[in-house]
């Protein structure tokens, strides 16, 4: 594997998930593989989970890492080409990255939508750019549009809980005070697009995501209608994706917050977020505090989905 932004750079999921679940029995089994070789984590936002989870599972794998946080000690950097640098960015990008490529052997980056323009933000550009000019294998730890490394975990999770063999998941919208990206939502659609399962995506009208993630999925706006007989709730807020709205709150309207109501018309389905959550906007505490949340284990799972990737881009 040479990159990791989508699901098809996984090639089989089944057997992608396989080897995940196969890597979680014995975590230390590939230790020699990272030996002697460096990985490089470059932030343009913040995180909790992914910061964590990957420097651990690089561990695992024997491998150095070296994390970069660009906005906070490393020069500010300017990312558009052709810009008069007579600001305040010392650094452009496109000498950064291969700098950054001489230093390590992988290199992961975070670089979220920034909602100025949906075609910057949608062309992937920061992320293509460290592909095109690093020399390195890459893999995102949320880009604009996708993170590939969460719809992994949470997939492994869904795997590890199913009763059935296919499972119905619905994908709900919930309420946020602040607009977020489509990231996290359009990597869930494109792994449950690709899984053995019964995918349904719920959300007000004007939230639509791209086409090009959805693809076949059912999509439902009356969200109790779509709970109906769910085994997995995936509960996330996204920004508004259509034009003219893009990157838009159009509304905080807690009547699609998840509750204990709404969860007793599924089939006692587990609920799961990918966190950092907003209680009691997302989900009421009662349910995430419920025995039927997933949350804790979906961030566990982060760490085995992103050694799969890491082994695989090693390999
Ligand atoms: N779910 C997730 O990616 O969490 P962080 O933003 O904390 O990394």
């Amino acid at each position: 594997m040479k990159k990791y932004t989508n699901v098809t750079d996984l090639g089989n999921l089944k057997d992608a998930v396989k080897e995940a679940l196969e890597i979680k029995k014995n975590r230390y089994a590939f230790k020699h593989i990272g030996e002697n070789k460096t990985l490089l984590m470059v932030f343009f936002n913040s995180s909790l989970r992914t910061r964590l989870s990957t420097q651990k599972a690089g561990m695992n794998l024997g491998m150095n890492t070296i994390v970069l946080d660009v906005n906070q000690g490393a020069w500010k950097l300017e990312t558009e080409r052709g810009v008069i640098m007579d600001g305040d960015k010392p650094e452009h990008l496109l000498e950064a990255i291969p700098v950054m490529g001489c230093y390590c052997d992988v290199i992961g980056v975070r670089s979220f939508a920034r909602f100025e323009s949906k075609q910057f933000d949608y062309e992937e550009t920061i992320l293509n750019q460290f592909i095109k000019y690093s020399g390195k294998p890459v893999f995102s730890m949320e880009a604009a549009t996708g993170h590939p490394l969460q719809a992994f975990a949470d997939l492994i999770t869904i795997e590890e809980y199913k009763k059935t063999e296919r499972p119905k998941v619905v994908l709900t919208w919930a309420p946020h005070p602040k607009a977020l990206p489509q990231a996290v939502p359009n990597s869930f659609c494109d792994f449950m697009n690709e899984a053995d399962v019964d995918f349904v995506i719920t959300h007000p009208e004007g939230y639509e995501l791209d086409e090009k993630f959805v693809r076949g999925a059912k999509v439902e706006y009356n969200q109790q209608k779509a709970f109906e007989g769910a085994d997995f709730i995936y509960a996330k807020n996204w920004a508004a994706y259509n034009d003219p709205n893009y990157g838009k709150v159009l509304s905080t309207d807690r009547s699609w917050t998840v509750d204990a109501a709404k969860m007793l018309l599924t089939n006692h389905a587990y609920f799961m977020h990918c966190l950092p959550v907003r209680r009691n906007m997302i989900v009421t505490d009662e349910v995430i505090e419920s025995p039927q949340s997933l949350v804790i284990p979906e961030a566990a799972n982060r760490e085995i989905s992103a050694q799969t990737v890491l082994k695989r881009l090693l390999e």
